[in-house]
């Protein structure tokens, strides 16, 4: 029995589910790790999690399928992303087995909260890693807490499939060789208040410039950006500063292999957004977000519409959310099957 909840509507809000996924690591190990029903944390008060901001986190869904089984997208690639994140703040790496293994026990012991098929709501997963324990210098942990919890959730961007728009911001969330390309809570912390100014002006978030130059698109506080060109090219930013977005790797596989396009990792000049005949973000939350417009400074640029969605930004849509609910066939390895008894 799924629970009964208003599926169509879910926006992305914290919903306690039952169960998560805790495991600690201490003297060099990690433990097995257990299902709790806890869903409060006791910590040390000197944990480096609080000072340091040492930590980083994941976020992937779970999808129910037409025949009721469920799938998981890639978790591998959210293990090894994971694991990268642990190396730049000095954690210890969580296996990719422990990994996976956490994250289909929480779906399993939760599975009343994965949304049924055609609501177009998916269960949510956020792994992290935090480093506690008695501590006061600046050094990395004596322990460290690995945690998978599961939130029901619908449209990250208000609309879903409907066109956002979004604002270039003066900020950084990310030094040239810092951390953006870690997934760690640092860069969002510093994402808070130019996305508060965005939001201010009614812009759904900060299209954020690289910080050496300020003159080419990075990515959005909380996805990735491509471009469609008008010869049909799509086009996303290259940037050691940014998050390598499972999304965005999936749809660049896609339009190469699936659409016949020319695909590009390279620079997007934020004063050549002519060049573009439509423009989406791209993320596990956003899904694909299209881009109506960019503010920046004075100029308001418009892509495809502020209203409709483009054809090809409709058609990587498709296939990317056919592929998740099981609905179009998967390149290989990209599905994995919660078991569910
Ligand atoms: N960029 C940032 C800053 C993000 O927070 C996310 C979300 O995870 C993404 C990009 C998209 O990455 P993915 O497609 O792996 O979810
Ligand atoms: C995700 O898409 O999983 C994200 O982490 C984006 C945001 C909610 C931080």
């Amino acid at each position: 029995m799924t629970k009964n909840l208003d599926w169509a509507n879910l926006g992305f809000s914290y919903i306690k589910t039952d169960y998560r996924f805790i495991a600690r690591w201490k003297d060099g190990k990690w433990d097995e790790g257990e299902l709790t029903t806890d869903n409060t944390l006791h910590i040390h008060e000197g944990s480096t999690a609080i000072h340091y901001g040492q930590q980083c986190f994941e976020g992937l869904k779970a999808y129910r399928c037409k025949d009721g089984s469920i799938n998981l997208f890639r978790p591998d690639e959210n293990a090894k992303r994971m694991q990268k994140s642990c190396d730049r703040l000095l954690m210890p790496q969580v296996p990719t087995e422990l990994f996976i293994r956490a994250c289909k026990e929480v779906v399993k012991a939760n599975q009343e909260w994965v949304a049924p098929y055609g609501t177009g709501a998916t269960l949510y997963l956020r792994p992290f890693v935090i480093g506690v324990g008695e501590n006061i210098g600046v050094r990395s942990a004596p322990e460290f807490i690995f945690s998978v919890f599961a939130c029901p959730v619908g449209a990250y961007f208000k609309g879903g499939l409907a066109p956002s728009n979004f604002i270039v911001s003066e900020y950084d969330r990310a030094a040239p060789y810092g951390t953006g390309a870690a997934k760690v809570g640092g860069n969002y912390a510093a994402s808070l208040y130019p996305g508060k100014l965005a939001k201010e002006r009614n812009f759904a978030d900060c299209i954020y410039l690289d910080p050496k130059t300020h003159t080419k698109i990075e990515e959005v506080g909380s996805a990735n950006f491509f471009g469609i060109t008008k010869d049909n090219k799509f086009i996303t930013p290259i940037s050691p500063s940014i998050l390598a977005s499972i999304t965005k790797y999936s749809l660049l596989h896609i339009a190469k292999e699936r659409l016949g396009m020319e695909t590009i990792e390279g620079d997007v000049f934020i004063d050549q957004l002519d060049q573009f005949a439509e423009a989406g973000a791209c993320g596990t939350a956003a899904v694909i977000t299209p881009v109506g417009g960019i503010q920046h400074g004075d100029n308001f640029h418009v892509f495809y519409s502020e209203t409709e969605v483009g054809p090809v930004t409709k058609r990587l849509y498709e296939e990317l959310v056919g592929i998740q609910f099981g609905d179009r066939p998967a390149p290989e390895g990209w599905i994995v099957k919660v078991e569910l008894d």
